[in-house]
């Protein structure tokens, strides 16, 4: 039937149906038909009706989602069926101990299981009645909660109505509500932005949203959900045999499932599973704690029936925990390779994410004070997937009165040297320079890494050893050093010794960009130094440069000009350099990379994407810079070519679409006449 020959109320109708549809295929399936902008145009649509005749709005209209009643405080609501709890295993043997009290009851040999991730979130009961959501409660202590309907309205996941026809009169479905990870860093970032508390972690920030008095920020917070079990069901509808029978159902009457779920069978089943999901764990776009595995025969549920506290049908294997609490026993000070103060939280050894963690960095003054941990507080520690451990904040309800103040030393712990604050940054500095023990051992390790003078052999507990004999107090006692000083020190063979002795040799013969990076020059990196190399050609000229000279580099802008200035100003820095050449530190010239005119590059924009096999970004970036080409981060009809690497996405895409020349990375390099790899 054409629109125009519809009354409203079936054009009304029409488009809620279509809404749902739509936010079903999006939620639910995961599977979109029409895009953003077609579906606000729906939205839109229903709007302006609704508003044109609000005798036809309805409280399960996708309109009505958000309240504008500011809520006084929660209703308290017994649950019709107790929302249990589940017994945690540990162990796999936990797992072979759940079983076996299984197979002592029932009659059965084999079980099958519905496994599905242990969501980091708040269970919650939904109440259906004629398919209308009526009622929305939390947990609460199992057998009361709180009523929390307005807020979980505002779940754009959540069904308003369910759809299809064969539901019963009355459903009760349960699940988790929860806060993707994405959408909790944005709220924080948020949070941040407008001074306000951040959240510790998706779980805090979900249930934080979920007792909002105001929908509206509920709304704007974005939760999920997923279905896991039911409560109460009227009995016109016949439960299928199976748990996982009755979870398809849910799913298509709308509800949103975990797509992770899946029947496995006895402890091997149980076990794969447990595997593959740990595995997959950082990937997940939400959090998790572990894995639930419930009896899929609904049948066998009656027959093992509860504990005072639990059902004996289901468990949840727990994973290493990400997040833990420990206690702060102090925060100590460690001097980096420019005398930058780091504070490292001292911790009571801990267990998270599977390792032991006794220290944890602290970055710098500010992080501690926007964090408020204090020395002697209980702190909630987090190391989530390969990630470095790291300090969430206090635990203030655990507070001890005899907490102390962490301030920054006036003095540098390693050296006595005046503690300086860099101007308008957190960061407090070392001014002892390379007579700092710290700063010197951090500076011999940087001069010997691959990307300085790449001298092997020399690991950093030989450096610790020479340091701390003052064998070496600057990089070129490095050159001085003699095969009988190293053959007599702890653990090390002639053989050994010999190899160090003639890595250094070797290293005499570098690159000026070598040079230049290896003497650590705060924020001069591979790539300036590459850059200052080519642009100076002589090591004088660079040392004598100043400001306004240095600023004419591509990348290097006033900080980093600053910086190097700085640096050679300092006459015990031009006393190492001295002493490096004397040594016989030498180079070739830089090969000559003029800014090319007629290179194909030059003053055309360009737009790297993806990875690239044969060049780093930041290389690229620079050979391009020098054969006269401006390279910019985003894809626009100004952009002459864009370079491809693998898995590149939606700038690649944009480039086809507007008939942008788009070269592999080989044709880019042989175009630049650098095809030999
Ligand atoms: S089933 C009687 N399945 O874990 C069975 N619970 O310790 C009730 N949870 O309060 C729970 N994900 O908040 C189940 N896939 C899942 C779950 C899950 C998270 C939470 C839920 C519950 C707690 C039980």
């Amino acid at each position: 039937m054409n629109p125009q020959q519809l009354s409203v109320e079936q054009r009304v109708s029409q488009l809620r149906e279509e809404i749902a549809k739509h936010n079903y295929a999006y939620y639910v399936l995961d599977n979109p038909v029409i895009s953003d902008a077609q579906y606000d145009a729906l939205y839109r649509q229903l709007l302006a009706l609704e508003k044109a005749h609000p005798e036809c709005v309805t409280p399960d209209s996708p309109t009505q989602r958000v309240g504008d009643q500011i809520q006084a405080g929660f209703q308290s609501v017994t649950h019709a069926v107790p929302m249990f709890s589940l017994e945690n295993a540990f162990s796999h043997e936990d797992l072979q101990n759940f079983e076996t009290r299984i197979l002592e009851r029932v009659t059965v040999k084999t079980i099958d299981y519905a496994a599905e991730p242990k969501m980091d979130g708040l269970a919650i009961n939904l109440r259906y009645e004629n398919g209308v959501l009526k009622q929305a409660t939390t947990r609460g202590d199992g057998t009361t909660g709180e009523e929390v309907t307005h807020n979980v309205r505002t779940i754009q996941s959540i069904p308003l109505k369910l759809l299809g026809k064969d539901w019963p009169q009355i459903l009760e479905v349960r699940g988790e509500v929860f806060m993707s990870k994405k959408t909790f860093e944005q709220l924080n970032q948020n949070q941040l932005a407008k001074g306000d508390k951040v959240f510790a972690n998706p779980r805090n920030a979900a249930a934080g949203t979920l007792r909002q008095l105001d929908p509206k920020i509920t709304a704007q917070r974005h939760l999920s959900f997923y279905v896991y079990g039911w409560g109460q069901i009227s009995d016109d509808w016949a439960l299928p045999e199976h748990y996982d029978q009755v979870i398809a159902h849910l799913k298509e009457w709308g509800l949103p499932t975990n797509p992770e779920a899946q029947v496995v069978t006895g402890q091997a089943g149980m076990q794969a599973y447990y595997d593959t999901l740990l595995q997959k764990r950082s990937e997940l776009p939400y959090e998790i704690d572990g894995i639930v595995y419930k009896v899929n025969r609904i049948a066998l549920h009656r027959q093992l029936g509860f504990t005072s506290k639990f059902p004996r049908w289901a468990i949840a294997r727990k994973f290493p925990a990400e997040e833990v609490w420990t206690e702060l026993l102090d925060i100590d000070i460690q001097v980096g390779r420019t005398g930058a103060l780091t504070p490292v939280a001292r911790l009571q050894p801990v267990a998270v994410g599977g390792v032991v963690v006794s220290n944890a960095t602290l970055h710098n003054m500010d992080e501690i004070r926007r964090k408020d941990v204090q020395i002697g507080d209980t702190v909630i520690v987090r190391r989530a997937g390969d990630v470095i451990p790291e300090v969430v904040g206090p635990v203030l309800s655990r507070r001890p009165g005899s907490t102390r103040l962490f301030t920054m030393p006036t003095h540098c712990p390693e050296c006595g040297s005046e503690v300086i604050k860099e101007h308008d940054k957190a960061v407090y500095r070392c001014s002892g320079g390379l007579f700092c023990p710290a700063q010197r051992k951090r500076a011999l390790q940087h001069f010997v890494s691959r990307k300085a003078f790449d001298i092997q052999g020399l690991g950093d507990k030989l450096i610790d050893q020479l340091a701390e004999r003052d064998w070496v107090k600057h990089p070129d006692d490095l050159f001085h050093l003699t095969l009988q000083q190293l053959a007599g020190l702890e653990r090390m063979a002639e053989k050994s010794a010999q190899n160090v002795i003639d890595a250094i040799e070797a290293a005499k013969q570098t690159t000026l960009a070598r040079f230049i990076f290896a003497l650590g020059i705060p924020e001069v990196g591979e790539v300036t130094a590459k850059q200052l190399a080519q642009h100076f050609r002589e090591l004088d000229a660079l040392m004598q440069a100043d400001s306004e000279q240095l600023m004419a580099v591509p990348d290097v802008g006033e900080v980093v000009a600053e910086n190097i200035v700085t640096f050679f100003k300092q006459p015990h820095n031009e006393e190492v350099i001295r002493g490096l050449l004397e040594a016989g530190v030498h180079w070739p010239p830089p090969q000559v990379q003029a800014v090319d005119e007629d290179s194909p590059f030059a003053g055309k924009v360009v737009v790297l994407t993806g990875t690239l096999q044969q060049r780093d970004r930041n290389e690229a970036k620079a050979l391009l810079e020098a054969a006269g080409a401006k390279v910019t981060g985003s894809v626009s009809a100004k952009t002459d070519y864009v370079i491809a690497g693998e898995k590149a996405g939606s700038k690649l895409t944009k480039a086809e679409s507007l008939g942008i020349p788009v070269l592999s990375e080989q044709q880019w390099l042989e175009m630049m006449g650098e095809n030999n790899g």
